[in-house]
């Protein structure tokens, strides 16, 4: 069903070329916000759909496309509600296309495809990873260019430079696991709740995180690639070779000791690569960036080298709509905006949706 208003019901309402209305379905959070002309949030709803999936200990694909479906309706009309808007005054519609599930990125895509097609207005399809890049400027509107990105999600720990055009530049990722599936792993471990970040982010609080040493990868200093599968196995034996008693005594340890070498080779690789690059400022978005030690961490190293940190609010760190209106705004503004069919591209990979100059940099690099 499409939002309230039938199509030209109000002739005086006029349509603003920019203000966006982002869709965001690509995993576990349907999610709809509206940014406005200045591109300031007026509204961002987010239906999590953490109790759906708590009791399988992860997001169960299928039942996130059920809940996409029931809830998409809902938080649209909600977000154009709480924008004191009517959906006539909507210049475009961003939607999500991948990297996601694809059952799930089909329920956002589809329905905003019904939508454009009913308004008569632009549909753009936007990169996840585009979306987190853009969302640190929600933030910071005036936050400047060229600059290091850190995007540490579910699934994507990658170092960007972003040009002064907006281009983004791999510096460097991960070999294997995600900082977020690292967290969500190591959770599992400790019989944490899903999702696991923000369980070990609460219990560690508690602990010392030099209490337990875990093994932090720094391979070469001058390396901007990461890995966790090595501190998930160590958190393994250090596991094994406790009792269920120490185990309990010491979990808050554990949690602290496991974030804490996370963290720090997050801080260290983001301070190497603008090293390497020559920049002052940084950048630092995604899921794991609502992590209250690594903010803490960040905020230190920040002040005493005089670098310029955007780190966004949480609410705008973890899967929301406000970054994916605001990403489609930018392409709209540097005509990036495709006319071409918009699908679902579930393992599209580092950001780069065609046409774009992301795919040229990475291409050259
Ligand atoms: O960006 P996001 O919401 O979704 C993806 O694009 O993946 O990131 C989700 C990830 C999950 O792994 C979750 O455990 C992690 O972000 N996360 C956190 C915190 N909040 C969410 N990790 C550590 N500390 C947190 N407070
Ligand atoms: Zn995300």
């Amino acid at each position: 069903m499409l939002p309230t208003h039938p199509p030209h019901s109000s002739p005086h309402e006029k349509a603003s070329q920019t203000l966006v209305l982002g869709i965001e379905s690509s995993c576990d959070e349907t999610a709809a916000a509206v940014v406005a002309d200045d591109g300031s949030v007026l509204s961002n709803v987010v239906a999590s759909q953490t109790a759906v999936h708590a009791k399988f200990g992860g997001v169960v694909p299928e039942l996130a496309a059920r809940a996409h479906i029931s809830q998409i309706d809902g938080v649209v009309n909600e977000a154009v509600s709480q924008a004191r808007l009517s959906i006539h005054n909507l210049g475009a519609i961003a939607v999500t296309t991948g990297p996601g599930l694809a059952g799930a990125l089909l329920v956002g895509v589809n329905y905003a495809k019904a939508l454009s097609y009913g308004l008569g207005i632009p549909l753009i399809g936007v990169n996840h990873l585009e979306g987190h890049i853009a969302s640190a400027w929600l933030g910071d509107p005036t936050f400047p260019l060229p600059c290091v990105v850190l995007v540490v999600s579910g699934g994507h720990t990658h170092l960007y430079r972003k040009g002064q055009t907006g281009e983004c530049l791999l510096l460097g990722c991960t070999r294997d696991d995600a900082a977020g599936e690292a967290f969500d792993k190591g959770a599992q471990m400790l019989g944490l709740e899903f999702p696991g970040g923000p369980s070990i982010d609460r219990l560690a609080r508690q602990g010392d995180p030099t209490a337990i040493p875990f093994p932090r990868f720094h391979q070469r200093k001058t390396s901007l690639e990461f890995s966790f599968s090595g501190l998930k196995t160590a958190l393994l034996y250090t596991l094994r070779k406790m009792d269920e008693d120490a185990r309990a005594k010491k979990l808050a340890d554990l949690a602290a000791g496991y974030q804490e070498a996370i963290v720090q080779v997050l801080v260290a690789k983001a301070l190497a690569a603008l090293a390497h690059t020559g920049l002052s400022a940084l950048a630092v978005v995604g899921g794991v960036s609502a992590n209250s030690r690594l903010r803490t961490l960040l905020a230190e190293r920040v002040k005493r080298e005089g670098i310029r940190l955007a780190l966004p609010p949480p609410v705008y760190s973890t899967d929301n709509a406000a970054m994916i209106a605001l990403a489609g705004r930018q392409r709209l503004m540097t005509n990036l905006q495709a006319d071409r069919p918009i699908d679902i591209q579930p393992s599209l990979r580092q950001g780069y949706v065609r046409p774009s100059v992301y795919d040229k940099e990475i291409a050259h690099s």
